[in-house]
């Protein structure tokens, strides 16, 4: 199962050793959580008001789209604080890039930034669907964004100012989750990917890994035997912490907290130190085909 394996960075730039390099590489590919107890990300003069959950509005993140730069999901309509909120979120989106950079150097190939959110809403009590509730265990899949068999690689920062950490639970092996429900999923429907690509309902051709990957996400959360049965454990990832997780192979679910900030990052499996480690190399495996 998941480990937390903790890692003493309490700068994001800092010079780490290339012994460090690779074993944090390898933790992360083979499903553990790095977690940096002391490294925070400090808000600026002004930026502590940002700290509300009306900031977000109706939704429960607002996000920063790295591609034109623009701000989703946010409530505020000034310009002046739009750009201090934006501003706020783009620092948070370097520093997590700076640490990325010292600390795992072999990922610089191919790294693809993508969405930065700030989560100023409550976890607990959160109303949403049973397939967006994400206090369900799951492995990250997202309807519109197929990832064609890239890596989804997170990093979180608690900035809860009232000192209330972040909780989650993990659970099985990704290879676990696959055995276990692959059996009986359906196969994607032919032409169904230049369908949905076609009618923008997915920002690229969703593939036969997409397809799956996205099955075995609403099968998780919709098996409730599974979700209070399975293997697992609970998490406190305190405030002034940031942790990383490939959320796409560790099974994941976020029960209570308040205010964190998230860089997701796109790794093509080939930039991995052991590629057979990946959901698509995983999944190929055990149908037996290519996927993506
Ligand atoms: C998730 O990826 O399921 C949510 C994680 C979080 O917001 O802490
Ligand atoms: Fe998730």
């Amino acid at each position: 199962m998941t480990d937390i394996i903790t890692l003493s960075n309490p700068d994001w730039d800092q010079q780490v050793t290339t012994a460090e390099q690779e074993l944090a590489a390898d933790a992360l590919e083979r499903g553990n959580v790095l977690l940096f107890p002391h490294l925070s990300f400090l808000l600026q003069d002004g930026e502590g008001q940002f700290l509300s959950p009306t900031v977000a509005g109706e939704g429960k993140n607002v996000s920063l789209d790295p591609a034109n730069g623009l701000l989703r999901g946010s409530s505020v309509n000034d310009a002046d604080l739009l750009q201090r909120l934006q501003f706020m979120m783009n620092r948070f989106a370097t520093s997590s890039r700076h640490l990325l950079r010292s600390l795992l150097p072999r990922y610089e190939t191919g790294l693809e930034q993508a969405r930065t959110s700030f989560r100023p809403t409550e976890i607990a009590g959160r109303r949403t669907s049973w397939r967006k509730d994400d206090t369900r265990l799951h492995v990250d899949s997202f309807p519109s964004s197929p990832t064609q068999g890239n890596r989804i690689l997170r990093v979180f920062t608690n900035v809860n100012p009232h000192g209330q950490s972040r909780n989650w639970r993990l659970g099985e092996s990704f290879e676990g989750v696959a055995r276990r429900y692959l059996p009986s999923l359906p196969g994607p429907i032919w032409g169904a990917d230049h369908v949905l690509n076609f009618l923008g309902i997915t920002r690229r051709r969703r593939t036969a890994y997409d397809h799956y990957m996205l099955q075995l996400h609403d099968r998780m959360k919709a098996d409730l035997a599974y979700q209070s049965q399975v293997a697992q454990r609970a998490c406190e990832f305190q405030a002034g912490s940031t942790w990383m997780v490939f959320t796409d192979l560790v099974s994941h679910a976020a029960m209570s907290g308040q205010y964190a900030f998230e860089q997701t990052y796109h790794l093509p499996v080939n930039s991995m130190l052991d590629p057979s480690r990946s959901p698509l190399r995983i999944l190929e495996k055990l149908l037996g085909r290519e996927l993506a």
